[in-house]
């Protein structure tokens, strides 16, 4: 079976491989040897095109990738993600080479606040704590209190106490998603979204679900239909006890927990390679076939083995920002 015989026909178009599958095999001996001679490790996210999840050491959600890259004893980590992850792990791992094997690898979600705006939205509420989600940029994450990512969004915001004001960014889907279910009100939201989940909507979960109403379904916290679909949850309207909200680390665990065998899939449709190739008896239907993030498609297996040929796109932090920004990441290590 070729990779992309495993991905559903939307995702498999998107993710095209960019290089024929005998250069696939080729390049992929050639990062193996690089790695070796560089003791080197590759760190991808779960929505990475599928053959640079296949050459990678560790494949995982934010908070996994993170943890793994501030404890890893290799001399370079190769992230194969989005430009604040790999800042993270420069973050987390200032001794280390940390490369992006693609610059434009961004994130729609991280830009919509800067520093800037965070520091003149502290100005008015001068007594509230700082939760930011970690699709932030190191600036951002230096005037935060607290990192989370959609693993632990939830037990972050509990464990502050229950009477002190939070403003929580950048992410209204996910602030709207950790309101409701801690039920807090001191809460203020920035309204940023990604792109790319914000356009997964009630309406493309409720057809797919018409079409496979056997199906559990599984959205990430991010998307648009989120907050829709923990008011139909809750009101009996969506699967009763099949819904739930997860990361994508927890899409995939649930996965291959679950005894049911379909699954309606609500978040970027990269995930579906992991799920299909450990779940091989399982049917998973994406909400939404379009929901292809092109930061993450940026990183390819050329660009992996360049990166790490030629040293390419080291991401450092400036320590006084590093420095700062490292205790609210510290803290989201911890948390969850
Ligand atoms: P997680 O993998 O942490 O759930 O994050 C999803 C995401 O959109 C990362 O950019
Ligand atoms: Fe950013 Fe959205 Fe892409 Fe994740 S899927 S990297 S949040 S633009």
């Amino acid at each position: 079976m070729t990779q992309t015989e495993t991905l559903a026909p939307a995702a498999a178009a998107a993710c095209a491989v960019p290089a024929a599958p005998a250069d696939v095999a080729s390049l992929a001996e050639e990062i193996r040897e690089l790695k070796r001679d560089r003791n080197a490790v590759i760190l991808a996210h779960n929505y990475q095109r599928p053959e640079v999840q296949d050459v990678a050491d560790v494949i995982g959600d934010s908070l996994a990738l993170a943890r793994f890259a501030a404890r890893t004893d290799a001399d370079v980590i190769v992230f194969c993600g989005v430009h604040f992850m790999a800042e993270t792990a420069a973050v987390l791992a200032p001794e280390k080479t940390v490369l992006l094997p693609d610059l434009e690898a961004g994130c729609s979600l991280a830009d919509s606040i800067t520093a800037e705006q965070l520091r003149a939205w502290k100005a008015e509420h001068p007594d509230a704590v700082v939760v930011a989600y970690v699709n932030t940029t190191a600036e951002v994450k230096a005037e935060t209190d607290y990192c989370c990512t959609s693993s632990n969004a939830v037990q972050v915001v509990q464990a502050i106490p229950a009477d002190q004001e939070i403003l929580f960014l950048p992410d209204m889907f996910l602030g709207s998603y950790v309101q409701r279910v801690t039920g807090r009100t001191n809460m203020h939201i920035w309204m940023g979204e990604c792109h790319v989940h914000a356009a997964i909507r009630p309406g493309h979960v409720s057809d797919v679900l018409d079409q496979h109403p056997r199906a559990e379904l599984l959205v990430h916290p991010e998307c648009g239909c989120s907050t829709p679909a923990m008011y139909l949850s809750a009101a009996g309207e969506l699967p009763a006890g099949r819904t739930r909200f997860l990361s994508t680390g927890g899409m995939l665990e649930y996965a291959r927990r679950a005894e049911g065998d379909e699954f309606v899939v609500a978040t970027e449709t990269g995930i579906l390679y992991q799920m299909e190739k450990q779940n091989p008896g399982k049917r998973f239907i994406p909400a939404n076939p379009d929901a292809i993030c092109p930061f993450m498609k940026k990183i390819t297996l050329n660009k992996v083995r360049d990166a790490l040929r030629d040293n390419r796109h080291v991401i450092t932090v400036p320590e006084e920002i590093a420095e700062r920004a490292r205790l609210s990441i510290e803290r989201m290590i911890a948390i969850g």
